[in-house]
């Protein structure tokens, strides 16, 4: 029981699920780099924002940097694991402190 609670802490903290609070100006960087080229505004261009209308239909922003319902902890879940066409980061890519830096930024405050 013991070792299984040490196993799921390390879990959730290599998984970013226990995300320390991050810093939204790094965060935003690394935003920019990552997720911008799917993400950023005008569904034409960018298949994120598109899908995400499509999704939604106008009940929440296309654009994830104007949602207000967003977790670091949701964020970081499909961060790792990816959905549709958009993959999976690995650490290699985006470090746990660098999730968390996107979660601070896409939260509001
Ligand atoms: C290759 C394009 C692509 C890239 C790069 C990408 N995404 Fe996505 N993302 C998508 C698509 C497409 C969806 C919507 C899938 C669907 O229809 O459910 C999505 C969905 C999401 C969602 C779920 C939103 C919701 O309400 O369902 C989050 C959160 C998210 N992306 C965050 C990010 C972050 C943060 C990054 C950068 C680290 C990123 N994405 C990079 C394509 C991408």
């Amino acid at each position: 029981m013991y070792k299984a609670l040490i196993l799921l802490a390390g879990i959730l903290i290599s998984t970013g699920t226990l995300a320390q609070s991050g810093d939204p100006v790094n965060g935003k960087a690394v935003y920019e780099h990552w997720c911008s080229p799917c993400h950023a505004p005008g569904a034409r261009k960018h298949p994120g924002t598109a899908a995400l209308e499509f999704l939604y239909k106008g009940e929440k922003p296309a654009v994830l940097e104007q949602r207000l319902d967003l977790t670091p902890a949701l964020v970081a879940t499909f961060v790792r694991n990816g959905v549709k066409i958009m993959p999976p980061f690995r650490k290699t890519e985006i470090s746990d402190k660098e999730l968390a830096d996107i979660g601070a930024y896409l939260t509001p405050r």
